[in-house]
C-alpha cells in the first residue's frame, strides 16, 4: 500500500478537508509518482467506538489468544493498514477545539499496548516506522494568528498521539475560518494551497 487517506469530516467528499487533502494527494503524486499512486480510502465518520472486551483487554497485562471479533478485529485491521502505509493523509475539520468523534474513535483503535506502542518504565515507546503524515485541517473560526480566537487542541494533540506510535513527520496545512464569509474563505483556501504548493515544490 501506498497511501492511507482518512476522511473524517460528516461531510465526507463534500468538505473543505476532503477538498484540501485533494491537492495534497495531487502533490504527493507528483513529488513521488511510484509510491504515490495507490489511495487506500478510510471514512473514519463510520467507525465503531471500541468495545468492553477491547477496554478489558487494554486494562490486562496480556493479549487474549483469540482476538477474533469486535473491536480487537477491528483494531487489527486498522493497524495493519496504517503499518502499511508509505503516507498518512488526513482530512479533518475542528470539532469543539480538537479532532471530531470518528477520527477519535480511529486514534483509540490504532493507538493500542503491545501492538503499536510497548508501555516501558521511561513511558510508551512506539513500534511503528515513522513516515509521512499530512494532515488538511479545516475550521470555522481561526486557531492560529494574532486574530484566533480559541484554543487549538487538535495539533498538539495529534502530534502527540502520532508520536507515542512512533511516527513524527507531521505537516499540518489548514483552510480557517470557513465561516466568516465567502471571501475569508476563498483566501484561505487560495493560502493553503500556496502552502502546499511551496511545501511539496521543496520536497522535489
Ligand atoms: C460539531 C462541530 C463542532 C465544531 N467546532 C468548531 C470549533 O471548535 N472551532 C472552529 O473553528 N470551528 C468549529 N466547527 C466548524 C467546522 O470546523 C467548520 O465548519 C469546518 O470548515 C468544517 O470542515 P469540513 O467541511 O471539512 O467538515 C465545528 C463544527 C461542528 C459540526
Amino acid at each position: 500500500m501506498s497511501i492511507l487517506r482518512l476522511t473524517c469530516s460528516p461531510q465526507g467528499e463534500r468538505s473543505e478537508s476532503y477538498l484540501l487533502s485533494q491537492h495534497i494527494l495531487h502533490h504527493l503524486a507528483a513529488v513521488d509518482p511510484v509510491r504515490a499512486t495507490e489511495v487506500t480510502e478510510l471514512h473514519t465518520n463510520s467507525l465503531p467506538h471500541v468495545d468492553e472486551e477491547y477496554a478489558i483487554t487494554l486494562g490486562s497485562a496480556v493479549d487474549p489468544e483469540h482476538q477474533e471479533g469486535g473491536s480487537l478485529s477491528l483494531s487489527q485491521q486498522l493497524m495493519q493498514t496504517l503499518a502499511e502505509a508509505d503516507y498518512v493523509v488526513i482530512a479533518t475539520p475542528m470539532h469543539n477545539f480538537t479532532v471530531p468523534s470518528g477520527l477519535k474513535a480511529w486514534i483509540d483503535h490504532v493507538v493500542r499496548v503491545r501492538h503499536t506502542f510497548q508501555a516501558t518504565p521511561e513511558g510508551k515507546v512506539g513500534t511503528l516506522k515513522d513516515r509521512p503524515v499530512f494532515i488538511a485541517m479545516s475550521s470555522g473560526g481561526l486557531v492560529t494568528g494574532g486574530r484566533a480566537r480559541q484554543p487549538d487542541f487538535l495539533t498538539p494533540y495529534l502530534r502527540t498521539v502520532f508520536a507515542t506510535i512512533g511516527i513524527h513527520n507531521l505537516t499540518f496545512f489548514s483552510v480557517q475560518g470557513t465561516a466568516l464569509g465567502a471571501t475569508t474563505r476563498e483566501a484561505a483556501q487560495q493560502d493553503a494551497h500556496a502552502e502546499i504548493a511551496r511545501h511539496f515544490a521543496s520536497m522535489k
